[in-house]
């Protein structure tokens, strides 16, 4: 039987009764539903199947998209997923100061200590050892505890091959290493570790051990200038959401009972066009315009919508403010063909044609602005405006 309530128990204060914003905005911040990355999902899956069937290392898998799409948040839920199956998982955010190879391995170190405690000792004591050695594709150098002028040269695959077997051995699944942004990587450690990728690909080595990158759509180019043949890699691509995917996005994951009133999905679906940022944006800032904090205010009207779609367009502004300055006249004069252009976006030709520019700079004044979040560069090839607002923004500065 369950306690009477208690007449004397003091009313929960105001702040804890609010019920928390479930939208995450920020960058890499979970959203309350993970939507139409399913078919993303079922490509990392697969591999991982035939990991654990046949004990045999998966091949490396890189997930890219330009800014914005969700590459972050879907490696986070894959690291989840390869958590719950029993993996020890390492999780790196690369940067251009920091050695990949370095932080790849404490992370390694860490999860180990974490997830295996008594069991770890033998293996951190080895892993403790490792440094990269500048210069030489793949190899590392293991230095002997003793004297530090003992060194011996091991390969990185090996090293992390003998790792995945010794954690499988103490049962755990395996090994799997996520990079974040991963073309950030300082090139020496890219030219250590893109090899070494490769050479586990086609050595076929026994050893439960997988590696899951993510990076912009020019990913495939860095690391081929890196390592040879990185073409070969698996390339999976994450682009915008369609309606059905941004209405689940928008309305999954609420709090029980939540409803959306007449209109007000197909308004915010139909101004986010797909971008899961603006969805995160939209549905953050209609939160906060509708109290719906309050329990007593558990929908969403229309006019909530139109509130958070201006307040989710001044942010994007302030956002692109703060780049223009720094925005050379040559990207200017693209970013306003690629304005004036409509959804379809233009190809390359018709942006250096029509900013009457010579090709090559037109194409690097796309890739700059690409990597800086003003344009999305669709299969390499079609150039349009990367989020909602930002066209009328640039239309309204080049008046
Ligand atoms: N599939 C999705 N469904 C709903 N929301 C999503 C989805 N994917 C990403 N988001 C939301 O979109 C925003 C951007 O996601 P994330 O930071 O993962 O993008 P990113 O591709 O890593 O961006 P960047 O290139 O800037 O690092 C976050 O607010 C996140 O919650
Ligand atoms: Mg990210």
């Amino acid at each position: 039987m369950s306690e009477p309530p208690n007449a004397q128990e003091p009313r929960q204060p105001l702040h804890a009764r609010l019920r928390q914003n479930p939208y995450g905005p920020r960058p890499g911040e979970s959203p309350p539903y993970l939507a139409g990355r399913t078919s993303q999902i079922k490509e990392w899956a697969r591999p991982v199947r035939r990991l654990i069937d046949s004990g045999r290392v998966g091949a490396p898998i890189f997930f890219t998209a330009p800014r914005g799409l969700g590459k972050t948040v879907l490696l986070r839920e894959l690291q989840t997923h390869a958590t719950d199956a029993g993996f020890v998982t390492a999780w790196v955010t690369a940067n251009a100061v920091e050695s990949l190879v370095g932080a790849l391995l404490a992370s390694v170190r860490s999860a180990i200590a974490n997830t295996m405690r008594s069991e770890a000792a033998g293996l951190l004591a080895r892993l403790d050892m490792i440094k990269l050695t500048a210069g030489l594709p793949g190899v590392l150098q293991l230095e002997a505890s003793t004297r530090s002028s003992d060194k011996i040269e091991v390969s990185f695959t090996a090293e992390l091959a003998a790792l995945a077997r010794a954690l499988a051995d103490k049962g755990a699944t395996g090994l799997m290493l996520f990079v974040d942004e991963l073309q950030s990587a300082p090139s020496e450690d890219l030219e250590a570790i893109v090899p070494a990728l490769q050479e586990w690909t086609a050595a076929h080595n026994a050893a439960p051990l997988m590696f899951i990158g993510s990076g912009p759509i020019q990913l495939s180019r860095v690391l081929a200038a890196r390592g040879g043949f990185a073409e070969r890699f698996q390339y999976v691509t994450l682009e915008r959401l369609s309606d059905l995917d941004s209405m689940s996005a928008f309305t999954l994951g609420l709090p029980a009972g939540f409803q959306w009133l007449p209109g007000a999905v197909d308004a915010a679906v139909g101004a986010a066009e797909g971008h899961p940022y603006m969805i995160q944006l939209i549905g953050h800032y209609a939160w906060e315009v509708s109290d719906s904090s309050m329990i007593a205010r558990p929908f969403f009207s229309t006019g909530d919508i139109g509130v958070a779609v201006e307040r989710a367009g001044g942010e994007i502004r302030r956002v692109f403010e703060g780049r223009w300055a720094d925005t050379p006249d040559a990207e200017r004069r693209v970013l306003a063909v690629v304005s004036a252009a409509d959804q379809a976006g233009l190809s390359r030709r018709q942006v250096a044609d029509e900013a009457g520019m010579p090709f090559r700079e037109a194409e690097s004044a796309v890739d700059r602005l690409y990597a800086n979040g003003w344009l999305d560069v669709d299969g390499l090839e079609r150039v349009r405006i990367g989020l909602p607002g930002v066209a009328e923004f640039v239309n309204r500065r080049q008046q």
